[in-house]
């Protein structure tokens, strides 16, 4: 299992194990995280999964994708940690990672 923690925009915060290979936005669904509201199901077609990633694990996620990038560039508030929540699938080496949610998603 891997651990992720949530730190939903009011601080609070959420520490679930992951099954490797599911992605952060279905480990969020799964443990009924508010605020990753994953409306087109993990297609990267909505942003409603965005999530920023703690600066000391931004280096160890895989590249952006093109789509992932366009749909980054209509969230409100893109930061350098910016991910898409639906792209980022769980695996040892991200085990302990940390992300927190942005304000529109509350
Ligand atoms: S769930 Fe829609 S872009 Fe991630």
């Amino acid at each position: 299992m891997v651990k992720v923690t949530f730190i939903e925009h009011s601080g609070t915060q959420h520490t679930v194990e992951a099954k490797p290979g599911d992605s952060l936005m279905q480990t969020a669904q799964n443990h009924s995280i508010p605020g990753i509201d994953a409306d087109c199901g993990g297609a990267c077609a909505c942003a409603t999964c965005h999530v920023f990633v703690a600066d000391e694990w931004i280096a160890r996620l895989p590249p952006v994708s093109g789509n992932e990038d366009a749909m980054l560039d209509v969230v409100e508030e893109r930061r350098r940690g910016s991910r898409l929540s639906c792209q980022l699938h769980a695996d040892a080496s991200l085990d302990g990672i940390v992300v927190s949610l942005p304000a529109s998603q509350r």
